[in-house]
């Protein structure tokens, strides 16, 4: 299970560290309620060194909420992924549905971005996810297929080991208003038979599928239980300790009700 927090753009650098503190203090306060929850945070760039820093000893993972597709050169604004392994990054989310909205990202940018990340053995974590319009249009699993099959054209079994898939539906991202449990679980069905198809069953079933869009602490226990519901990526409710870390105490309550 993968509890991973997108701050989005959110906090500046001292706040940033400050919850990168409560975070490890509420951590520590559950010393070994967490051996099977793997907890990742995604903070702006700038706050990335705080952020790594102030996690050092604690059980987190930080990763970034996006990358460019290219190791250097002339992209005014952008940041690659040997920076991101410079300061220790694990982890970086890509094709989130903001970035492919305000910044027209395509399947194949992110398919790029995939492949760089993998070159760099930073975990990619490929976020998928229809509009109400789509959904609405009974189009929100071939959407979701389509965006897998982009973003994953031409990666290895290998690298396929190290990858995170997000489904996110647009129309519950910050709006209060979460999938329900079933309905994710169905998307999230779509998703790992295609991933099945592709590299196989045994493969696909240990691909991570997060779950994101208005997840908190009060819904995250039914969303978690699903069976195809591997985690969460979690925006608002993220940016507290408390609340962050209370879904993470969903997922551990999870975990312990699984038949052994
Ligand atoms: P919210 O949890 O705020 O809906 O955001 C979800 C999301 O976009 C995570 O990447």
């Amino acid at each position: 299970m993968l509890i991973a927090g997108n701050w989005k753009m959110n906090t500046d650098v001292p706040e940033g560290r400050a919850l990168a503190n409560d975070i490890a203090t509420g951590l520590s306060e559950r010393p070994d309620a967490f051996a099977d929850i793997d907890v990742l945070v995604c903070p702006s760039f700038v706050h990335l060194p705080a952020v790594s820093d102030a996690l050092a000893d604690a059980p987190v993972a930080v990763g970034a909420q996006d990358m460019h597709a290219e190791d250097a050169g002339a992209h005014t604004g952008d940041v690659s992924a040997p920076m991101l392994t410079s300061i220790g990054c694990d982890a970086v989310i890509l094709g989130h549905s903001e970035r492919r909205e305000y910044y027209n990202e395509t399947d194949a940018d992110v398919n790029r971005k995939v492949k760089q990340a993998r070159t760099h053995d930073l975990v990619p974590i490929v976020c998928v996810g229809e509009s109400l319009q789509q959904r609405q249009a009974g189009n929100a699993a071939s959407v979701v297929t389509q965006q897998v099959e982009g973003a994953l054209s031409g990666v290895s079994i290998a690298d396929a080991s190290e990858l995170v898939v997000a489904y996110e539906p647009i129309w519950a991202i910050g709006t209060g208003e979460s999938a329900a449990p079933e309905q994710a679980q169905e998307m999230h069905a779509v998703i790992r038979d295609n991933l099945a198809e592709r590299y196989g069953a045994d493969v696909a079933a240990d691909i991570p599928l997060l779950y994101g869009g208005s997840m908190k602490p009060h819904n995250a226990h039914g969303l978690l239980s699903q069976p195809d519901i591997d985690g969460g990526l979690i925006g608002s409710a993220s940016l507290a300790a408390d609340s962050f870390l209370g879904i993470a105490d969903e997922a551990v309550h999870v975990r312990q009700e699984e038949p052994a």
